[in-house]
């Protein structure tokens, strides 16, 4: 385990127990109006100034929170605030069906490759199902980066010896394939694990410096594997075939990541998340992807949004 890189979700209620506090606090006093009008800024400033830094794991889980956040701070009560981020984990009885939206709102069209372009070394993610769990979306291709037709595969978990099917890949090209970015070794997230686009696959990242560090066994993994792009961890060296469901190439790790179900609409080309295939998502409590705490873009009947971000290119 290296020092603050392995997260557990009892690390996020200590946090959100240190935030509650601060924001009640009348020498921290929390501003709503604050935070309406300057938006994310605001909170990561107020966290980073009372509670604690703001790194990339605790920048993933505050935007979790803002979407439910903006929806009460609106409305100018901190009552309203508190509320929200004090409520109890919750159980969903299902997965819940969200349509992907961009950041006004708009659905994501799958033929459109803008947000998601094929082979992006732009760490590009959305939540599901609970706040604070991120998914990889990708549109992969070749080693030209041509998108590539994904096929249904039988994945293998390691750790088990169990078999269960990964779908494949959705849209015109059937090339959109989504993940979770929760690595299954020690629960490292983006941007030590990421998505490694053909040219990053190379000999020349075995000095790079984190977290674009590959290692020689994930190197000769995608060679053996005939894999021209991975998943990898820079924390411990997992490696994962985005190709493959995300199957395991490289421990540590003894579970694949858990696919997120993407359904493809050709009438309207918008892309809906349906539900998590495999094996829990890494630190799901008791093991259950359903327990936490629900996005405040879903209704009650299960329906509703999540939108996808395009994060940061850490190549640059
Ligand atoms: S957390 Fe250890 S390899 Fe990802």
């Amino acid at each position: 385990m290296e020092g603050g890189k392995v997260i557990a979700r009892r690390n996020d209620i200590i946090f959100l127990r240190k935030l509650l506090r601060a924001m009640k606090d009348p020498k921290t006093k929390f501003d709503p109006s604050r935070f309406a009008s300057e938006g994310r800024d605001y909170l990561y400033n107020y966290v980073n100034e009372n509670v604690e830094p703001v790194n990339e794991e605790r920048r993933t889980f505050l935007k979790g929170l803002i979407i439910g956040v903006s929806a009460v701070a609106v409305l100018g009560s901190i009552p309203r605030v508190l509320g929200y981020l004090n409520q109890p984990l919750t159980t969903l009885p299902k997965f819940p069906t969200l349509l992907l939206v961009d950041s006004n709102g708009d659905p994501v069209k799958a033929s459109d490759t803008t947000l998601i372009p094929v082979n992006s070394p732009i760490i590009t993610l959305f939540t599901y199902p609970m706040v604070n769990d991120p998914n990889f979306i990708l549109r992969l291709g070749d080693a030209q980066g041509n998108e590539v037709q994904v096929p249904p595969a039988k994945v293998t978990v390691p750790a088990t010896g169990e078999v269960y099917l990964f779908p494949g890949g959705v849209g015109p090209k059937k090339s959109i394939v989504a993940y979770s970015a929760i690595c299954q070794h020690l629960g490292c997230r983006p941007p030590e694990i990421h998505f490694y686009p053909p040219q990053y696959v190379s000999p020349a990242q075995l000095s790079a410096a984190d977290p674009n560090l590959l290692t020689p066994q994930a190197l000769a993994a995608a060679r053996a594997a005939n894999v021209p792009a991975i998943i990898h961890c820079d924390c411990h060296g997992s490696t994962y075939d985005p190709y493959r469901g995300a199957a395991v190439l490289t421990g540590p790790t003894t579970r694949p990541l858990p696919t997120a179900e993407l359904v493809w609409d050709p009438s309207t080309d918008y892309l809906y998340v349906t539900r998590m295939i495999g094996v829990p998502i890494f630190g799901a409590p008791n093991g259950n992807d359903l327990e936490g705490f629900p996005l405040p873009t879903m209704n009650s009947d299960y329906t509703g949004t999540t939108e996808v971000e395009a994060t940061i290119n850490t190549f640059r």
